[in-house]
């Protein structure tokens, strides 16, 4: 059986061809859930049974990019905006602590608003409050922006590449360059941080083709996490009428990203949890280690909408606290402890 040669190539050499990547992402029926199978064992064997917890605070829905997938672009003027003040993220973060977090995550749209100083401000203010990992998701900036975030003492960053189509890119990122985006990422890693990027599955005129480039994109990006996700389309933006993501092909995604980097962090996505009231947990199942719940106040949580329908969004940080637990532990895994580093990462230093 084809299938099961190339699982067996995956699993001891942890590397594939991009026809073999095709392959399997054609899988279906008893061979793809082989292809999960095989995607859990190495999750248990390399980064074992638990499941690290990220608290996501999504401090400003301002963004001066119009990028065509998501509800926060510029050019939506419905959009509710929002920016939280200094001392009011530092206080999410140090509830997010006190339920258990170990990671806070700061994202945001890009916001010239936030300066080198503000989020350098913001990131010491939390360390010397808290003990935490700090990651930070606020897209493209200079790198001596990304210099200073780090000696301020951000741990992580976190930016996909959205897609490796040079042409899709270009379409649906109006004033942007995916050569900028790779540059951005390399500095990041040359800076230190653990990387963190990914992509979307599902974007209108995205092919198979393309996505087994953006599997061998994060594998040459070396990326100590992985964020991959269905796109979901926003009445709002220009691709409103388009076909949703596949909660199928997001899964094997995963499953062959997991065979690829044993090692790596790969969260199972809110977006997945949104398109499949199991999707997260069968994230979980093929081959993620991660959730990132959001730990934001609902009257915030309402108004960062990327996409409609979102899970999460009338439940407060302590309800999804103890939400998120259940659901790991009813897969007989258990929530890790610390700051959960990317093994990836540790083992290269
Ligand atoms: N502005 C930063 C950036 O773009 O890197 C961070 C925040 S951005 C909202 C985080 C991620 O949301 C993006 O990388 C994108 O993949 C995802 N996203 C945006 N719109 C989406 C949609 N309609 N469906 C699924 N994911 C979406
Ligand atoms: Fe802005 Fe990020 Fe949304 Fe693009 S994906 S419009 S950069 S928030
Ligand atoms: Fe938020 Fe289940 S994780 S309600």
């Amino acid at each position: 059986m084809k299938a099961k040669e190339i699982l067996d190539k995956a699993y001891n050499t942890h590397k594939l061809s991009k026809d073999e990547i095709k392959f399997l992402l054609s899988l279906e029926g008893e061979e793809k859930e082989l292809l999960f199978e095989y995607a859990d064992r190495v999750r248990k064997e390399y980064v074992g049974d638990d499941v690290y917890l990220r608290g996501l605070i999504e401090f400003s829905s301002y963004c001066k990019n119009d990028c065509f997938y998501c509800g926060l672009r510029r050019s939506n003027k419905e959009a509710q905006r929002y920016r939280m003040q200094e001392d009011e993220i530092v206080e999410v973060a140090k509830r997010a602590y006190a339920i258990g977090y170990r990671t806070v995550v700061l994202q945001s749209g890009e916001d010239p608003y936030y300066t080198k100083d503000r989020i350098c401000s913001i990131i010491k203010k939390i360390k010397e409050n808290i003990d935490v990992a700090i990651t930070l998701s606020i897209g493209e900036r200079s790198y001596e922006d990304y210099k200073a975030f780090r000696e301020a003492g951000a741990d992580r960053y976190l930016m996909r590449f959205e897609t490796s189509n040079k042409v899709l890119y270009q379409k649906y990122h109006p004033g942007m360059s995916f050569e900028n985006r790779i540059e951005c990422l390399r500095w990041i890693k040359s800076l230190g941080y653990e990387l963190g990027t990914g992509f979307l599955i599902g974007l209108p005129e995205q092919t198979i083709d393309d996505l087994a480039d953006d599997i061998l994109l994060v594998y040459e990006l070396d990326s100590d996490m992985v964020g991959i996700g269905p796109f979901i389309p926003h009445p709002q933006t220009p691709l409103k009428d388009a076909e949703v993501g596949s909660v199928d092909l997001t899964l094997k995604c995963i499953a062959i990203l997991r065979l690829l980097l044993p090692d790596s962090n790969i969260p199972a996505t809110t977006a997945l949890g949104t398109l499949d009231p199991l999707g997260r947990q069968k994230g979980l199942k093929c081959g993620a280690n991660i959730v990132m719940p959001n730990v934001n106040d609902l009257k915030y949580k309402l108004k960062y909408e990327l996409y409609p329908g979102k899970i999460c969004i009338n439940e407060d940080a302590t309800k999804c606290r103890g939400c998120i637990e259940s659901i790991i532990i009813s897969l007989g895994r258990k929530v890790g402890q610390g700051y959960g580093q990317s093994r990836h990462y540790r083992l290269k230093k």
